[in-house]
């Protein structure tokens, strides 16, 4: 049965093709978010002001489900299975379960900074230039973070979880956007 998360649709079967279109769009909002950091001191047109609700919106609600589907759907299931591979990839894991709450401060200085932003007002240069240079340590960050997840934990996950542990998987990450109908769980 298909699933359907962003404008992505995927077999159930497949929850980390679902995760790896989550990061699509983290590149997608960032890219966006530097543009608008990149912009004179002048207000914002309408359609960067769109551009900049969209992306703030985006980390604010979408992207801490993401953070949710890999750190409780998926590491802790990886971290059950008892396989040398799988063991090798546990520092990973936990490098990656960091990169999640370094980012924290940073994306609420962006949301902080970009909501006055949107509200009218205008910014001062230091303020800018914190907007700037979060963004750009989250970029270079996500690059980073997201070649690993895509390169080496996501194929893993792919060939070691069971077609069971994949299906509870695309459950929970359903559950967690409420959407419905619920997909059935493979048993
Ligand atoms: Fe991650
Ligand atoms: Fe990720």
């Amino acid at each position: 049965m298909p699933v359907q998360i962003g404008a992505s649709v995927r077999d159930f079967s497949d929850p980390t093709g679902l995760m790896t279109d989550c990061h699509r769009r983290v590149e997608m909002f960032l890219g966006a978010l530097s543009k608008i950091g990149g912009l004179d001191d002048r207000p914002l047109t309408p359609s960067e002001h769109t551009d900049l609700d969209k992306a703030l919106r985006y980390f604010r609600e979408a992207a801490p489900k993401h953070t949710a589907d890999e750190e409780e759907s998926l590491f802790p299931r990886l971290r059950r299975i008892p396989d040398t591979e799988v063991k090798s990839a546990l520092d990973a894991l936990a490098r990656l379960e960091e990169d999640h709450r370094w980012a924290a401060p940073l994306h609420a200085q962006v949301e902080q900074i970009g909501q006055q932003w949107l509200a009218g007002g205008r910014l001062s240069a230091e303020q800018k230039d914190t907007f700037r240079s979060a963004v750009a340590k989250l970029t270079s960050m996500y690059r980073a973070h997201i070649e690993v997840e895509e390169r080496l934990v996501f194929p893993l996950a792919a060939r070691i979880l069971s077609k069971k542990e994949k299906s509870a998987m695309a459950r929970e990450m359903t559950d967690r956007r409420s959407l419905a109908p619920p997909i059935p769980v493979v048993r």
